[in-house]
């Protein structure tokens, strides 16, 4: 019998609901099928947003939504993507698919995404082949409503007021597909954009992004904190936040693995791969303490996920894979993860929100499926804006040769109306255990509980589009103390406790 303790009395940090944040690419089959499918599409639709896909994100309280990318980002000049679509620049979409972009999806249609689905925009802006005069007038085009050139234009093509927009991001993977630079160049190419990206309203302040490490490179997030935060006046805010982006593949990216068809090795070395984000935060967030020790500066994930080999004979370029059990545990894990270092990760922006890399949704002409990923994002929208509580539970190693994993992972969080909500994960492909819950000094009156659970290579079909799925969870036992319950092999469960 395993003990997990949780002291509501020892309260942490606020788990800010942008952490369960998703990311949306021009990429593949995402914007365009995905998400956009025009106005005159026979798919039912609201100003060309697809109708089926917007209602089951407004399901799972989608906080802030990422766009344009990813690498598109730094090649996406946002002035093809305004005015009539008939006037439109077409492109070619050289990262990814060689495929022909219209830009019929653009600044006014991810607005209007982001109002259908009741989330923040968070906007990407080019850094690596773009001018800090484009950037700069985005922002103006974007946020204005005094007299000017871009606000003119903006009325000019139908939208009257401004538009809020949260987060900006200045480029993205800067060390890489953003413009292959030194820390150094990118923290004063930063120091330089970020200067022109005005803030329009004093009450909304932009909440700036610096392109952050990638994986383990500490020396970027080093270079970047000292040069980006040196010499800025104590009343002035230039950056307010360090991206992070990890991905989970089964042996890196020269092996990323299939989706579905692992062995008991790949299965524990993906969980491992998985919780491996714990650390990369804890030291990322190690150095940054170094500069902004009080905790200003946020820590954004805002690519995470699996990554996997695409699905047999789809077009490589387009990053569509399926979705198993086995990225449902690390979603919950990595969600856990997140809760715990909320006094540092802000955000979170998983990659990506439908048909690319670890999705909720997965599409196919007008058909439509939700991942066993959507399941926990949807059990675990609980937590968002809840206080982190203390949790601890005894685990075990467990795995193969290969890998080894905790058997079981857990965090915990109470609400202001006193709900506690609890999340366990099971990592074990074939045992269930049992667990004694202590609640300190609480009197449990009702307990309500969902379960994801399935074999590990389990996934949602077209035709079979609910094989997983989340159901009531009734095998637990209200003690003294707290909760008993025996948890399934290879299941996620997510429990209200009043
Ligand atoms: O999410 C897919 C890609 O992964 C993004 O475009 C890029 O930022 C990252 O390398």
């Amino acid at each position: 019998m395993s003990k997990l303790v949780i002291n509501p009395l020892n309260r942490k940090s606020k788990i800010n609901r942008e952490i369960y944040g998703q990311f949306s690419e021009h990429l593949g089959r995402c914007i365009y099928e995905g998400l956009y499918v025009g106005e005159d599409s026979p798919i039912p639709n609201v100003n060309g947003m697809r109708t089926d896909v917007v209602e089951a994100l407004k399901a799972i309280k989608i906080p802030v939504l990422r766009w344009p990318g990813g690498c598109f980002a730094d090649e996406y000049h946002w002035k093809d993507g305004i005015g009539p679509k008939e006037n439109r620049k077409k492109m070619i979409n050289t990262h990814w698919g060689g495929v022909v972009e219209d830009n019929s999806f653009g600044t006014h249609e991810f607005m209007e995404l982001c109002r259908q689905l009741g989330c923040k925009a968070y906007i990407n802006g080019n850094l690596g082949s773009g001018s800090v005069q484009e950037m700069s007038e985005w922002v103006e085009y974007l946020t204005f409503d005094g007299l000017s050139p871009m606000t003119e234009l903006r009325k000019e093509n139908g939208r009257e007021e401004p538009w809020e927009v949260a987060y900006f991001g200045v480029g993205n993977e800067n060390w890489g597909c953003g413009g292959h630079m030194t820390p150094e160049h990118y923290a004063n190419e930063y120091r330089r954009y970020e200067t022109y990206c005005r803030n329009y309203h004093q009450d909304k302040q932009l909440y700036k992004i610096a392109c952050g490490p990638n994986e383990d490179d500490y020396n970027w997030t080093q270079t970047v904190m000292k040069i980006c935060t040196e010499n800025v006046p104590a009343n002035e805010k230039r950056l307010n936040g360090l991206s992070l982006h990890y991905y989970t593949t089964t042996n890196g990216f020269g092996d990323k693995g299939s989706a579905t068809e692992f062995t008991p090795d790949q299965y524990y070395t993906v969980l491992s791969r998985g919780l491996k984000i714990e650390e990369l935060i804890r030291r990322h967030s190690d150095i940054m303490n170094q500069y902004d020790p009080n905790k200003e500066i946020g820590l954004i994930v805002d690519e995470w996920g699996t990554w996997y080999d695409v699905e047999p004979g789809t077009n490589p370029g387009f990053l569509y894979q399926q979705n198993t059990m086995r990225d449902a545990l690390v979603a919950s894990t990595s969600l856990d993860i997140f809760h715990k270092h909320s006094d540092r990760v802000k955000m979170a922006n998983i990659a990506q929100m439908v048909n690319v890399l670890q999705a909720m949704i997965l599409t196919e002409g007008e058909k439509m499926i939700l991942t066993p990923t959507y399941h926990v994002f949807k059990m675990y929208s609980a937590h968002q804006d809840c206080t982190l509580i203390d949790s601890f539970l005894e685990t075990e190693e467990i795995g193969t040769d290969a890998a080894k994993v905790p058997n079981l992972h857990e965090s915990a969080s109470i609400a202001e109306d006193g709900t506690i909500n609890l999340s366990v994960s099971n990592l074990s492909a074939s045992e269930a255990y049992e667990v004694q819950s202590i609640l300190v000094e609480t009197k449990v009156s009702d307990v309500s509980a969902m379960i994801l659970t399935q074999e590990t290579a389990a996934h949602n079909t077209f035709e079979d589009p609910d094989h997983v799925c989340a159901k009531p969870f009734t095998d637990f036992k209200v003690t003294e103390k707290g909760i008993d319950f025996t948890i399934p092999a290879c299941s996620v469960v997510q429990f209200a406790i009043r």
